[in-house]
């Protein structure tokens, strides 16, 4: 078991999928946990969902004016986990090209924002959630794995510049929930079961999986530059 207590986690984009079920582990690890998003109701229902004080605050990470004004005031960090981004997929010549751009916008130059202004405890972390299209191109999600793969490069990269600061990012395949709730329970239940076919695990991730692994990187002071690719074998099928 992870022991977070008396540390204080950031979990942008913590208000649902990935991000909140970190948010909820880091909180029973110890942590005090604050989330942050766009949204004051989806925030206001993660934070009743987590519990044990959590706290949040709305952000959004497209602006580097809004993120930097955050940073100076909301003091240093031990661990800093960024889950935020809204991405539509589609290939590339059916996708419209502001779609594209805005697509970077979000995931890319979200995080690129936080690891310009978060102040992080010296031996803590910076992690982000990018995705095994970074390495396994698929038909169709291009775009996708251009944004993991720059992320996936640029977590390399920060590691040496930030340090002692530890900068980490995992990559997993299809996880079930979040991004995928805008489907019916049905439309989700049935991509799954054909998505997770194809994967030598026979099944899609959890939430609770990924925010694990994000902990165990941010909690392990030897982890950094890593990039651990979480994706029930779909980078090997
Ligand atoms: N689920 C998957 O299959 C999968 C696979 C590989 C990689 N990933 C990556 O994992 C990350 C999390 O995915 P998820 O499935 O957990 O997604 P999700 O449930 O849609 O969560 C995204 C979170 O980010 C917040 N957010 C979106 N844009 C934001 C912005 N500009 N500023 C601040 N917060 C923002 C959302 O809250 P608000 O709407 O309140 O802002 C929400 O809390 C994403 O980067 C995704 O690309 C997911």
């Amino acid at each position: 078991m992870l022991d977070f207590n008396g540390q204080r986690i950031l979990v942008a984009g913590g208000s649902s999928g990935i991000g909140l079920a970190t948010a909820a582990l880091a909180a029973e690890y110890g942590a005090s946990v604050t989330i942050a998003s766009r949204s004051a109701a989806r925030l206001e229902a993660a934070v009743a969902q987590i519990g044990k004080g959590a706290q949040s605050a709305m952000l959004d990470l497209i602006s580097d004016e809004d993120v930097a004004a955050y940073f100076a005031e909301s003091g240093a960090w031990d661990h800093v986990v960024v889950t935020g981004s809204e991405v539509k997929i589609a290939p590339v010549r059916q996708l419209p090209l502001s779609d594209a751009r805005q697509a970077f916008e979000s995931k890319f130059w979200g995080f690129y924002h936080v690891a310009r202004s978060a102040r992080i405890a010296p031996g803590g972390s910076l992690s982000v959630v990018a995705g095994f299209l970074a390495t396994r191109p698929v038909a169709g999600r291009a775009l996708m794995g251009a944004i993991n793969g720059a992320l996936e490069s640029l977590v390399q990269g920060l590691a040496l510049e930030l340090k002692p600061v530890r900068v980490n990012a995992v990559s997993p395949a299809m996880v079930a929930g979040g991004m995928w709730s805008h489907l019916s329970a049905e439309e989700q239940a049935a991509m799954y079961a054909t998505v997770g076919a194809n994967y030598p695990a026979g099944r899609v991730g959890t939430g609770e999986e990924i925010a694990r692994q994000l902990l165990l990187l941010a909690a392990t002071g030897y982890a950094t530059g890593t990039i651990v690719t979480l994706d029930g074998g779909a980078s090997i099928a």
